[in-house]
């Protein structure tokens, strides 16, 4: 038994000693893997980014499967969308595992970016890893509308409508910019066509490559940590960060049975909850797009609802251009403002943990605002709704506007040198 051990193991160095000349695959896996140290305080949200990488897998596998047996054509898209869940050997959990897919998608990269926020995340000398994160989430925003389109059903419709026409709020170029993004006069198969082809490749292309260069900025740079401080700076003898551990075997380890986890609380809501209370699958996307027959509340899906009610907030027209464009402009910029973070920071120390209190204060407003804006863009529009999102768009922007301010101003607890705990 020992003697075949032997021989199996020295077979295998052999066949990587050859692999070795003439690929890096022991350096990689030794800078990626076995000698990549994350801090060895890493908590709950530093699952996310993993969770996040299992669930882009699934979604382009799943994918790849459906497109094999959805129809791209105006005429016979929704049909197609029943065909599968009807007919083709285990559609159904095809497609409720890519819509499941979309909305844990952005549950788990929510909390990613959220992570970054507590733990200051984005600053030096990750700015870089920060700015190819914001990327990555324009990408996939534009991929869960263009997706959103596909089933062709009347909140696909609507919903493309209602976003499309927002280019048309620009001054001058609005209207040809519109009809340039549909393809045709309204929105129609021309423009399923094309959301298509930008779905299922143009995009996908995008988000993976940026993840690739997401993870070459992250072992360039090495994690951050709940307390914000550098595990760089402390080594042994032998060059190994003295708070770190070797991501593989153990974070890979403690990965693992993250995923279990999650992958149990997914496949609950994939077999008894597909449509989320209609927040991940809207009821009038159950009947087929109607370009005669406006649903009576026209919502995206759950998360872009926090900007949809940025955009509906502004309801004033100004130098003399409607309203809706300034909408847009809002929307925008909620959307771009985060990109700055990095250097509207200015708070001598890192992570939540050791900033003052106005930084603590300014995090939970910006947390309610987020939410409350959630919510606020799932609901008709109302006079008091219109009042209360533009009341929590002002503090969604202030967090950002007067950070230069309040992490200058505010006493701060002194950095530990160390990981604590
Ligand atoms: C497909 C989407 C994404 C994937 C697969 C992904 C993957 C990862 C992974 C695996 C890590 C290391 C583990 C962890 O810290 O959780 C990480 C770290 C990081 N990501 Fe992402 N990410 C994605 C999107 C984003 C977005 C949208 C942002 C921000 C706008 C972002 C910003 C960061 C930052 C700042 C770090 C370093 C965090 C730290 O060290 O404290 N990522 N990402």
């Amino acid at each position: 038994m020992e003697e075949q051990k032997t021989v199996a193991s020295g077979k295998f160095e052999k066949a990587m000693e050859w692999l070795d000349l003439r690929f890096p695959a022991t350096e990689t896996f030794e800078y990626h893997m076995s000698k990549y140290y994350a801090p060895r305080n890493h908590n709950f949200w530093y699952l996310m980014g993993w969770l996040a990488t299992i669930v882009l897998v699934m979604q382009l596998l799943t994918g790849i499967w459906l497109t094999m047996s959805y129809v791209p054509d105006g005429e016979k898209a929704f049909a197609s969308v029943e065909y599968i869940m009807r007919d083709v050997e285990f559609g159904w959990l095809l497609r409720y595992l890519h819509s499941t897919g979309a909305s844990a998608f952005f549950i788990v990269v929510y909390l990613h970016m959220y992570r970054a926020l507590m733990y200051g995340s984005y600053r030096g000398p990750r700015e870089l890893l920060w700015l190819i994160g914001m990327v990555i989430f324009i990408a996939l925003m534009a991929e869960g509308f263009l997706g959103y389109l596909l089933p062709w059903g009347n909140m696909s419709y609507w919903g493309a409508q209602v976003i499309v026409s927002l280019f048309g709020a620009i001054p001058v170029v609005g209207p040809d910019l519109m009809e340039w993004i549909r393809g045709d006069f309204l929105l129609s198969g021309i423009t399923l066509n094309r959301f298509f082809a930008l779905h299922v490749v143009a995009v996908p292309l995008v988000l993976v490559m940026l993840v690739f260069i997401h993870f070459v900025a992250l072992h360039h740079v090495g994690s951050n940590n709940p307390d914000g401080v550098e595990i760089k700076k402390h080594k042994d003898e032998n060059g190994v960060p003295l708070d770190g551990v070797a991501f593989y075997p153990y974070t890979v380890v403690h990965d693992i049975h993250a995923t279990v986890v999650f992958l149990f609380l997914f496949c609950v809501v994939v077999f008894y909850f597909p449509e989320g209370g209609g927040y991940f699958l809207e009821k009038p996307n159950f009947e087929v797009a109607n370009a005669l027959k406006t649903p009576e509340h026209i919502a995206p899906v759950w998360y872009y609802t926090p900007y949809y009610a940025m955009l509906r907030a502004v309801t004033y027209p100004l130098l003399g251009i409607a309203a809706k464009f300034w909408g847009l402009v809002v929307m925008a910029g909620a959307i771009i403002i985060p990109f700055v973070l990095p250097w509207l920071d200015k708070s001598p120390v890192t992570s939540i943990r050791y900033k003052g209190i106005i930084s603590k204060w300014m995090l939970g407003i910006f947390t309610i605002s987020f939410l409350v804006l959630g919510y606020l863009g799932t609901v008709p529009p109302s006079p008091f709704a219109t009042l209360a999102a533009q009341f929590f768009t002002m503090l969604y922007f202030s967090y950002f506007v007067l950070m230069p301010w309040y992490t200058r101003v505010e006493k701060t607890k002194p950095e530990p040198d160390r990981i604590t705990g």
